[in-house]
């Protein structure tokens, strides 16, 4: 009997384990795409798949269903481990009715994403799907709406990955914006809400799946994705590598790693760029790399809004959040995208226990009538406020430039910063000297018998006085002075004092903030 029934369970799990069948798994390779289980086992550590509902189906009857066979209905769910932690994970499979979401395939997925919340687990989505299910009507909608439900219950407590992997069309696009990362692949990623017929129908506008949501106008336009792929294979190693930077849950301190490489190490390159004249850009991911443990540093949306670059990397083991202006694009300045890129960032570091280090080199605020009718004034405010909002430790470097409100805004002593280094090159002030002593001093320069002199003599005096740190070291907005050679020893020495404890208050009891949405 026993013998009978395990022949049943080898049966009924063969049909699941097939997906959509020889046919279906050949379309999804020609299109360059690995099946559900192949990504799996890319992603987790060999050997530690523990599937979850792999005997589902769906109860529905209706526009044919009845007569189909939905393998898992078309979700792969359950868990594993990455780097020896647990983490769970689905895999959908557009191999079975094109991945699509239904009731049963929804609730796969929210009992993983109940598991993975009361175990305190990240979760990571291999989204390959159509969207709701047509023929599931509203089960499939409110399907979608128990996922979404769960992803904003689960945000800021474990850390929720999504990895786009195929054509994610309407509601497959909405549950992984919620989540924390977004990862898609060159050539086979698409994300758009109506894909291009629709958009042609409702607008006129002719575009093509790469064009409206491929992975470069998602890694780079819209901000959407933050990490950009050339392969599937690439893409799982570089969830890995994420996740050996996160804690599993909000509880918990991030991985700590030993590192060998010295905490006192110099950096001649670190003076030599001192050195140089204060406009002359340069790769602010340089700087990082000569601090960082080993050199190594994870960008996230590195494409999007470069004139601020942000990244994880370790300092004498302990994970730390980058956030550096980088005066190689737009001379660093901040601008809308470039605030709502870093505050994002900051938020995800502080929900996770994350140190943020912050190298400042910013000339101000990009100007111009773009920028104000997009609501700089409101976007701007969203680094700001998420800087004042963080109770992790925070350093900040001034390298060379500190400008304007761009100086309060990045890591200032003034907005919850707990240690504040600058480097001897730094200008900080409320504006350059021209620009200055221009508003200052035009009724004088005019009625001056030599203007030319009287000005010069303006601005040495202007720059003699501001543009420099001491006058902020004086005042104690400044804690140190440091020699560029030595900013790893500095910045490592401050955060080991900071990370034994946070000394900081908690935010004081309320609802919630109200960030500027
Ligand atoms: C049911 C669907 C489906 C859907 C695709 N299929 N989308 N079935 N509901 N939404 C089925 C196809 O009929 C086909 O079935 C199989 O999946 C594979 O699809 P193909 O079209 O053959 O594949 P491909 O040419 O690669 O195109 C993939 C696609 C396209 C780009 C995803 O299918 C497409 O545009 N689908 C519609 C996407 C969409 O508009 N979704 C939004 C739904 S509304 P067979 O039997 O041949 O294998 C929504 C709102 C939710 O999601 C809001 C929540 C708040």
């Amino acid at each position: 009997m026993a013998n009978i029934k395990t022949q049943e369970l080898k049966k009924r799990a063969e049909k699941a384990l097939a997906g959509g069948g020889p046919e279906k798994n050949r379309m999804q390779k020609e299109r360059g795409k690995l099946l559900a289980r192949e990504r799996i086992d890319y992603l987790l550590d060999p050997g530690t798949f523990q599937e979850l509902g792999l005997l589902v189906k769906t109860g529905a009857v209706e526009f044919g269903l009845k007569e189909k066979e939905l393998a898992g209905d078309g979700v792969v769910t359950g868990l594993g481990k990455i780097n020896g932690r647990p983490v769970a994970v689905f895999a959908q499979d557009f191999t079975v009715l094109g991945g699509t979401l239904g009731l049963a395939h929804a609730s796969k997925i929210s009992r993983l994403m109940d598991l993975a919340l009361q175990s305190r687990f990240p979760v990571i989505g291999l989204c390959d799907s159509g969207g709701a299910r047509i023929q599931e009507g509203v089960d499939s909608l409110g399907g979608y709406g128990e996922i979404f439900y769960r992803n904003v219950m689960a945000s800021g407590l474990i850390p929720q990955i999504s990895a786009i992997l195929g054509p994610c069309a309407g509601g497959a696009v909405y549950s992984p914006a919620l989540t924390d990362f977004i990862f898609m692949v060159e050539g086979i990623s698409h994300m758009f809400i109506t894909g291009p017929e629709v958009v042609q129908k409702a607008t006129g506008e002719i575009t093509d799946f790469d064009s409206l949501g491929g992975a470069n106008i998602h890694g780079e336009r819209s901000g959407v994705c933050h990490f950009v792929s050339p392969s599937e294979e690439d893409c799982f190693r570089t969830i890995r590598e994420l996740l050996s930077y996160l804690p599993s849950h909000q509880g918990e301190t991030p991985p700590y790693e030993e590192s060998r490489d010295d905490p006192r190490r110099t950096s001649d390159k670190l003076d030599e760029l001192a050195s140089q004249d204060s406009r002359k850009p340069y790769d602010v991911r340089l700087v990082i790399r000569e601090i960082a443990d080993g050199g190594k540093f994870l960008e996230a949306a590195k494409r999007f809004a470069p004139n601020l670059v942000v990244g994880f990397g370790r300092m004498a083991g302990n994970v730390v959040g980058f956030v550096a202006n980088n005066p190689s694009s737009q001379a660093g300045s901040l601008d809308i995208l470039a605030s709502q890129k870093g505050a994002r960032f900051v938020r995800f570091c502080d929900a996770f226990n994350i140190p943020i280090v912050t190298l400042v080199d910013v000339p101000g605020y990009w100007p111009g009538i773009t920028q104000e009718h997009g609501g700089v004034i409101l976007h701007g405010s969203k680094l700001l406020f998420a800087y004042g909002e963080a109770t992790v430790p925070k350093v900040t470097v001034i390298l060379k430039k500190a400008y304007g409100g761009a100086y309060d805004v990045m890591g200032s002593k003034h907005v919850g910063a707990d240690i504040n280094f600058s480097w001897p090159t730094a200008e900080i002030a409320v504006m350059g000297a021209e620009g200055a002593v221009q508003i200052l001093y035009s009724k004088e320069v005019s009625r001056a018998p030599n203007p030319e002199a009287y000005l010069t003599e303006k601005i040495s005096q202007y720059r003699e006085h501001f543009v420099n740190p001491w006058t902020s070291a004086q005042k104690g907005y400044i804690d140190e002075v440091i020699e560029p050679a030595r900013t790893r020893e500095k910045v490592v020495t401050a955060l080991q004092f900071l990370l034994r404890g946070n000394p900081r208050k908690p935010l004081l009891p309320r609802k919630h903030t109200n960030v500027p949405l």
